[in-house]
């Protein structure tokens, strides 16, 4: 009742059911492992746009996808626009989709300015969105948090420029940075976002 095909861009995925990126878990080997669980689409765990910029062996080996069930998405994160321009011309070479990582809300990411601190700075934001669509032939995606804080619950505002800006969906995380992963995800928003944007909106 709720398994259906869904379209991202021009990519076809054979149902609704994703792997969620998780730095540390979706690597190849796991990845290879959920492949008898059919997921419509898998994504690779976070890759630092400046590891790629800098050619960082590291970094290069978590976008190995040989062997791999298509479709396949790399989840980037990065502000620095270059980078993030850079990352999103080898990535098409090899990704069926690019998701761009506006959500982690780790110490050590948010603190150089990555991940969920971005919902911060939604002209950066549409910014690096933009440098993204603009320098890839795949599909282009974001996930995104609630906000920072309840203070700053941006994900409608942000949902919108995504779109306009040329992303083929988003995904939500309905938590807050502040909320990390405790407490309740807020579906409400999620449906309140469902509204305001005619791209697929997955949770
Ligand atoms: C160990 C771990 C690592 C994660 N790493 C990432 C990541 O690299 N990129 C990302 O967008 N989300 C990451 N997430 C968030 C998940 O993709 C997911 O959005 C979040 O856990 C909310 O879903 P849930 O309520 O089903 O746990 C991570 C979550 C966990 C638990």
């Amino acid at each position: 009742m709720y398994l259906k095909k869904l379209k991202i861009g021009e990519v076809k995925l054979e149902n609704n059911i994703l792997l969620a990126p998780m730095a540390g878990i979706t690597n190849l080997p796991f990845r290879l492992i959920c492949e008898k669980y059919n997921p419509g689409l898998v994504y690779t765990e976070m890759v630092s746009s400046k590891g790629l910029f800098y050619k960082d062996e590291k970094t290069n080996l978590l976008l190995n996808t040989e062997n791999e069930k298509r479709p396949v998405a790399v989840q980037i994160f990065g502000n620095d626009i270059e980078a993030m321009a850079y990352s999103a011309k080898k990535i098409s070479k090899i990704a069926d989709i690019i998701d761009i990582n506006m959500g982690c809300p780790a110490p050590k990411i948010v603190k150089n300015g990555d991940g969920s601190k971005l919902m911060l700075d939604l002209k950066l934001a549409g910014d690096i969105i933009e440098a993204v669509v603009q320098n890839s032939t795949v599909p282009v995606t974001i996930k995104m948090r609630k906000g920072w804080d309840e203070q700053h619950v941006v994900v409608v505002e942000l949902a919108k420029i995504a779109q306009e800006k040329g992303a083929k969906a988003i995904t939500i995380h309905g938590r807050t940075r502040e909320q990390f992963y405790t407490g309740v995800a807020d579906w409400e928003i999620i449906k309140k976002v469902k509204k305001e944007v005619n791209i697929p909106v997955i949770r």
